[in-house]
């Protein structure tokens, strides 16, 4: 089959790296997180107290920083990112930088610097990339997009789960506060905010199990790979 661009964008904790993994390994394509790299960056900031605010220090500081990630063998799961040689994979899902994310995605010298990354990694297609403007900035014109939506008290459910098994300190309020403010300043900012594209497919999973929304997924994959190749 013909290798496409899969972008799966989104409200934060709907399933959208779990779908993009489950991807990845059925089809054999290379699974992007693009929400790491922001949260990688946000990291930089905050340990070395970065003035998001001065445009000049953000210029700065995004030169001396580096993004990689590294894949298990097929580059299907857990691809841990790297900041400047060292992995930051759990300290980039702490509620530290969960509560500073969003401001530092905001700014456009931070959004300039991922995407053109971003942008180089989908070159040789067969690639799902998950984030909030995938399908708009980032490849608009991939093959398949799929705009991923749950309703918010299972979202933030999935999320409380999540976190809770690692740090028995989280609070249900506290992570639905974080969702609630993250998915508003997502969807407001100047800069690429967080849209549904005109021609993206909805995956509403609230109701759905991980096998029912690959199955779908599957199917429009294949729908979208029929329409490529004729
Ligand atoms: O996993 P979760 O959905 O909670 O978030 P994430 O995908 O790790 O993204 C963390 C944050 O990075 C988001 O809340 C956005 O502020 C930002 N982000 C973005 O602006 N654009 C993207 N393409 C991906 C993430
Ligand atoms: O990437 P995003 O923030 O959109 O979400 P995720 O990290 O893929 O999923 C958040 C949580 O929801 C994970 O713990 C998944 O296992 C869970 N999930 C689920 O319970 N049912 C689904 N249909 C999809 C994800």
């Amino acid at each position: 089959m013909k290798k496409i661009i899969i972008t799966i964008d989104g409200y934060s904790s709907c399933g959208k790296s779990t779908l993009a993994k489950q991807l990845a390994r059925e089809l054999d394509y290379v699974y992007i997180d693009s929400g790491a790299m922001y949260r990688a960056i946000t990291l930089y900031f905050i340990q070395n107290r970065v003035d998001w605010a001065n445009s000049a220090a953000v210029a700065e500081a995004l030169t001396n920083i580096q993004l990689e990630f590294e894949y298990d063998e097929l580059h299907h799961e857990q691809a841990s990112m790297y900041l400047n040689g060292e992995n930051v994979e759990p300290l980039i899902r702490d509620m530290v930088v969960a509560d500073k994310v969003s401001e530092v995605a905001a700014i456009r010298e931070v959004r300039e610097f991922a995407v053109a990354q971003q942008q180089q990694m989908g070159e040789k297609k067969g690639i799902v990339m998950d984030g909030r403007d995938i399908g708009t900035t980032v490849f608009p014109h991939a093959e398949l997009k799929i705009f991923m939506t749950a309703d918010t008290a299972i979202r933030v459910e999935r999320r409380f789960r999540e976190l809770y098994a690692k740090n028995k300190n989280i609070t249900l309020q506290e992570v639905k506060e974080n969702l609630e403010l993250r998915d508003y300043i997502d969807s407001n900012r100047e800069i690429s905010p967080l849209r549904k594209a005109a021609d993206a497919i909805i995956l509403d999973n609230s109701q759905l199990s991980m096998d029912e929304q690959l199955q779908l997924a599957l199917q429009w994959v294949e729908d979208a790979t029929m329409v490529q190749s004729s």
